[in-house]
This record gives C-alpha cells, sequence and structure tokens, in this order.
C-alpha cells in the first residue's frame, strides 16, 4: 500500500538555498547591521548558502568603507563562529549599487549588477529583494522595482521580503498589501514577523500537535485564561523617528503578540504546509475579540525617568527625537476573547512594554483549580492553579505548574515546577530567528510567514482600541523597571 506521506518532503532534512542572491535595500541600516548581515553570514557557515551567493547593497550614500562595516557587523553579529574563509567566501560576492530610491538610473544600474552577477556568480537570476527600510520608503521602492520590470520572473524567481509594520491600521496596511501586489505575485510575497522564525515559538506546535498530553485539556473546560507577555528592559533607545506615533500596540502586539495567540489557539492544521497552517491561524484571529469597553479592557501606558537596575533613566518624552507632548504608549495591555466553541469565556491577556522590569516573553496557560479536592481548603493555601509556562525567551523551554504533597505527617498541597530547558535537554544550538526565516524566503518556504489576511485580521482586532487611545489623550505613566 502507498503511504501518502511519503509523498510529503521530508521535514528532517536540512533545506539548503539553490544558486541566487540577495538585493538589500538598507544595508547601511540598523536592521541590515544588526540581523540581517550576521544571519546572512551564519547560514554561509552552516553551509546552508551556495557558495556563489551574492549579496547587492542598495545604499544611497556613496561609502567606501561600506564593505568593512558590512564585515564589522558580522564579526560583532554572528551567532556561530567567524572563520576567515567563510567571511572571505562570503564577502567576494558583496557588491553595492549606490543611487537615489527615486531615481530610474538606480533601477537600472541594478538591474545590470543583477544580470552580471547572474552570469559571473552564477546565481540564475534567482534574487530575493529584501526591504530592510522605512516603511514610508515602501512605495517608492516597489515602484521602482516594478517600473523597471526586475519583479519579472523570466530567467530566475524574484520574491520579496518585506519588514514589518504592515501600516499603521486596517487601510493603511491594505494599501500596502495593493502596492506591493501591483509588483510581485502572492506566493512571492515575504512578511516577515520574526518571532515565528524563533525556535520555542515553533516549539509551540510540537508541544501542541506532536503530544496527545496537552490537546484534551486546550480548550474552555479547562483552560481559565492565558497570558501571553512580552516584557523588554530597554527603552527605545535610537529609534525615536520610528517608534513615535507606532507605540507598542503597533509595534508588537499587532504583529508578535496576535501571532503567538494564533498559535496558541488554532485548531491543528491538515499539514505544515503554507495555506494549511495559515487557513488556521486566519480563523482563530478572525474569531477574536475586543469586547471593551477600552477603558476596563485594555491599558495603554508610558514610562518615565527613573532608576532601573542601579542606573538613572529618561523617561519616553526626554528620549532623543520624543516631542514633549507625545502620546505614543510604551506599554499596552489587552484582553481579548475567542468566539469558538474551544475558547467560548477564556480570557487572553496581552501585554508588551518597554523599560520593564526583565526581558522575558512568554505564554502562560493557566489551568482552572480542580472542582473538587478532598483534603480541604487550609491544606491547599500554598498552592495555585496548574499553569504550563511556556518561554520564548530569554532560557527558551517551558515550565509546568503544580501541586505537591510538603513531606511530612500532615497533608499540605504547595506549588512546584517541572521545567524543561532547551539549553539543557539538546545540545544543537538554535539558529538565530531571522536565520531560518531568510533561509525560508531563499528557498521559498512560507509557512513562517504570515498572510495579509492574518494581517488584516490583526488589525481589526486592534483598530477600535487605537483609535480610543488616540482621542484619549496620555497614557498612564509607569517608572521604569
Ligand atoms: C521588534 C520591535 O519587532 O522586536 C522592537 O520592533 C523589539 O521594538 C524587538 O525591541 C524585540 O525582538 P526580540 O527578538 O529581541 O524579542
Amino acid at each position: 500500500m502507498v503511504n501518502p506521506l511519503r509523498s510529503a518532503p521530508d521535514s528532517r532534512l536540512q533545506r539548503i538555498a539553490g544558486p541566487c542572491g540577495i538585493v538589500l535595500f538598507g544595508i547601511t541600516g540598523d536592521l541590515s547591521r544588526r540581523k540581517i548581515l550576521p544571519a546572512l553570514y551564519d547560514l554561509a557557515n552552516r553551509g546552508l548558502l551556495p557558495p556563489s551567493f551574492t549579496i547587492i547593497g542598495v545604499a544611497r550614500k556613496v561609502d567606501p568603507s561600506l564593505p568593512e562595516k558590512v564585515e564589522a557587523a558580522i564579526r560583532e553579529g554572528a551567532n556561530t563562529p567567524v572563520t576567515e574563509t567563510t567571511l572571505k567566501q562570503l564577502m567576494s560576492g558583496l557588491v553595492v549599487v549606490n543611487g537615489q530610491y527615486n531615481d530610474v538610473e538606480t533601477y537600472r544600474s541594478l538591474g545590470h549588477t543583477m544580470d552580471k552577477m547572474s552570469a559571473e556568480r552564477g546565481t540564475n537570476g534567482n534574487y530575493a529583494f529584501y526591504l530592510a527600510i522605512p516603511p514610508e520608503l515602501f512605495p517608492t521602492v516597489l515602484g521602482g522595482i516594478g517600473t523597471a520590470g526586475l519583479c519579472a520572473e523570466d530567467d530566475g524567481w524574484r520574491r520579496v521580503v518585506v519588514e514589518k509594520p504592515f501600516g499603521h491600521d486596517l487601510e493603511s496596511a491594505r494599501e500596502l498589501d495593493d502596492m506591493v501586489t501591483k509588483v510581485f505575485h502572492q506566493d512571492a510575497i515575504f512578511r516577515i514577523d520574526h518571532y515565528l522564525g524563533k525556535e520555542t515559538v515553533q516549539n509551540l506546535m510540537a508541544l501542541r500537535f506532536a503530544n496527545e498530553l496537552y490537546e484534551p485539556l486546550w480548550n474552555s473546560a479547562h483552560v481559565d485564561h492565558v497570558q501571553i507577555t512580552m516584557a523588554e528592559d530597554i527603552g527605545i533607545g535610537t529609534r525615536a523617528g520610528y517608534y513615535d506615533g507606532i507605540g507598542a500596540a503597533r509595534d508588537v502586539i499587532q504583529n508578535h503578540l496576535l501571532q503567538l495567540l494564533a498559535l496558541t489557539a488554532m485548531e491543528e492544521p491538515i499539514s505544515f504546509e503554507p495555506s494549511a497552517l495559515r487557513i488556521e491561524k486566519e480563523k482563530v484571529l478572525e474569531a477574536t475579540r475586543f469586547y471593551g469597553p477600552v477603558g476596563e479592557s485594555a491599558v495603554a501606558g508610558q514610562y518615565t525617568s527613573g532608576w532601573q537596575g542601579g542606573e538613572w533613566v529618561k523617561g519616553y518624552k526626554e528620549e532623543p527625537g520624543i516631542p514633549a507632548d507625545s502620546i505614543t504608549d510604551t506599554y499596552a495591555a489587552l484582553r481579548l476573547g475567542i468566539e469558538t466553541r474551544r475558547w467560548k469565556g477564556v480570557p487572553f491577556y496581552l501585554r508588551a512594554g518597554k523599560r520593564l522590569g526583565k526581558r522575558v516573553t512568554e505564554i502562560a496557560v493557566i489551568f482552572k483549580r480542580s472542582a473538587h479536592v478532598p483534603f480541604g481548603n487550609s491544606d491547599l493555601s500554598e498552592s495555585g492553579q496548574n499553569a504550563l509556562v511556556i518561554r520564548v525567551q530569554p532560557d527558551e523551554g517551558l515550565t509546568l505548574k503544580l501541586g505537591a504533597k510538603v513531606p511530612g505527617t500532615s497533608m499540605q498541597v504547595r506549588d512546584v515546577t517541572m521545567d524543561f530547558a532547551y539549553g539543557h535537554a539538546f545540545t544543537e544550538d538554535s539558529p538565530e530567528a531571522y536565520e531560518r526565516l531568510i533561509l525560508d524566503a531563499l528557498v521559498g518556504s512560507a509557512p513562517l510567514f504570515p498572510h495579509q489576511r492574518e494581517v488584516e485580521a490583526s488589525w481589526k482586532i486592534l483598530d477600535p482600541i487605537l483609535s480610543f487611545w488616540e482621542t484619549q489623550g496620555q497614557p498612564e505613566p509607569y517608572a521604569p523597571g
């Protein structure tokens, strides 16, 4: 008998990108320096990029020292040890095209360079355009690529990787999508949400669908509520230009946290095919509701100056580049519900903020108390509810909190934890999220990239809250830490 599973690709195998290159708009920017360039090096170092891999950087200013800066970014940010031969090999495929983003000449010269590199290095005309640029430049750059015909797949594939924010509300997200789909077809668009590249986030699917233990409990009969938290101890640093007017809800709840909610609450997909996974995430996001009123079910906060970890830190409004009357939320928390049989009546609390006590991202599934215990209430005073805490970062892993008997002659129950830590259980190191996602884009594998419909469903949840906040004046101040 034919086993239908045999026809599915073996997901244990390492995928290796075929001949190709990346066209990096914003090569001199912060994201390229901190994440993209080191991730490309790590991929090369793991042998997952072809030796002929090409990086075409597009930069507005001529900077003869750019190759040194790229090298320095790699040395500083690489996750794997820097090997001189790999670095040299990667750097041999780096070329820079200079020009203004609104100048047709820039795209003409980019087209020539792409052809030239194809001929010289054998990229076979396969290129991914990576837009690591501020969103206001998207229309110009997409227009330039489209007008110059660089998206045409006459010889080789062409894809585009778009960084968030995917708009700033539902309407602008639709406008952005119209713009991108005028130039690239749907399957060629890769919207990066780097949380989906994190190992623990993918482990959430393994946990839920490779084990028998949790699924029977994963519903409103047993789950009391779910808390999804993304706390950061840092402030906004030098990102005033990006962050002000965006705030915590748009910056991370619309994408990272709602994606975590979708993966936690979705039904089992019929396969790991992009369409199958996206259908389930989309269904759950479509069923997610904010019931309001905003004043009771959502909170916006803004950090003030104060002591944090032995250091005096500036308040948000004193950060360089932030207007003194800014009403941007640096903390946001919401209570959501999901209108499905599985989740009816279970609150999902989402919260995210800067300048909080410590950096931690986790999903805590809190179970209901036992309907009956035969020991009498006083014996349970030191035990709480069972909880499964999925630690996304740092210290990736999970913790199960349960009640256990305290040794001794009396029957006393106290909370204990069972721990699984990635660092202890596996010797393999986790690739950085960007590494995984860039490789996926280069091999054309889309399961971990949100679809436009998910983006729109997320904005539908947030829009009423955001417009309420925008008319309500100041968010509540909170002290750092
Ligand atoms: C980004 C946000 O998407 O995620 C930043 O724009 C945030 O504001 C960052 O600091 C956090 O990422 P990570 O991987 O460090 O949790």
